[in-house]
């Protein structure tokens, strides 16, 4: 990597680096938030899977949609990129019904502006995927937002742009997931302009961190679906009657390898691609 690489800022999960005017590294962390919270203890290898896992579907989707990738770094975690101007909205998509989605459905009989069939019920499939934009907070929540608030903050071009990519997206990745016996319910996707005016995809794709996994053999509508991965973080989290504020708890060793293990194995099922080899070689993923 480069010996005048310059920190630029800290994310919750990822530090990132100016290499010059054109390129950043972003370095993925071992941290993991849940309820938003960045808790003490971190998870071995998970920036890693986040990295690697990134690496094969831009790899994986490179023809749909240029991205922003330059090359993955041997540590297995950072990832060399171009460096572009951010749109100022979070591109999530759904196919199925749940976290914010199902909140402002339960309220409104809609999510972002579009109005959905009555009667469905939490982790519903939805009759098709649906584009439903949020702002970048800075600080707290992201917001959903509707298409002429995201219009305001993008153009209607570039909002249709958006959409019509974020979508196609989706529909590869599930595809593919779905093969592999993972639903992937959700998923948000950002993207960048570079200096030529291209929109390009960016940050983070189709990760456990961006996306919500459910086990296939084991969906059930009506309820939450327990996550490939958070879940079991999440449980013990709450058997602990934590009040979901800063600090969060450490976690006990048999809980970081649980979803240190649940990483893995979501990051095997997706790419059929063996941890260890990518570890050896992290370019196997970019097939
Ligand atoms: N190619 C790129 N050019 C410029 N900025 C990028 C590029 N790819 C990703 N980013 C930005 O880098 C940051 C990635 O860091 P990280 O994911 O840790 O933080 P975050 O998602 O903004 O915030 P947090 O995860 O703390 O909620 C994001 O702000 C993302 O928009
Ligand atoms: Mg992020």
């Amino acid at each position: 990597m480069s010996e005048s690489a310059t920190h630029v800022s800290s994310g919750k999960v990822r530090e990132i680096y100016a290499l010059d005017d054109d390129r950043l590294l972003l370095v993925a962390s071992d941290r993991i938030s849940t309820f938003d919270v960045v808790l003490p203890t971190e998870i071995p290898d998970k920036g890693r899977v986040l990295t690697g896992l990134s690496g094969f579907w831009f790899a994986q989707t490179a023809s749909i949609v240029p991205n922003h990738l330059l090359a993955l770094g041997a540590d297995g975690r950072s990832t060399e990129c171009r460096r572009l101007e951010m749109l100022p909205i979070e591109c999530v998509v759904r196919g199925y019904l749940a976290g914010s989605g199902w909140k402002d459905y339960g309220t409104t009989g809609e999510v972002c502006g579009h109005r959905l069939p009555p009667g469905l019920v939490e982790s519903d499939r939805l009759p098709e995927p649906i584009f439903t934009p949020a702002t970048k907070a800075q600080t707290g929540h992201d917001e959903n937002i509707d298409r002429a608030a995201a219009v305001a903050l993008v153009g209607e071009e570039r909002y249709d742009q958006a959409e019509r990519l974020t979508l196609e997206l989706y529909r590869f990745a599930s595809e593919r997931a779905r093969e592999r016996g993972i639903i992937l319910a959700d998923t948000k996707l950002e993207f960048g302009v570079d200096r030529e005016g291209r929109l390009v995809l960016a940050d983070e794709a189709f990760t456990p961190d961006s996306s919500r996994f459910w086990p296939a053999d084991a969906y059930e509508p009506g309820g939450a679906q327990p996550s490939f991965d958070k879940q079991f973080v999440r449980d013990y989290c709450e058997s602990l009657g934590w009040d979901k504020t800063y600090p969060g708890p450490e976690l006990p060793v048999d809980v970081v390898d649980g979803t240190r293990g649940r990483y893995v194995d979501a990051f095997e099922r997706l790419t059929g691609i063996e941890f260890a080899d990518y570890l050896a070689r992290p370019d196997v993923v970019l097939g």
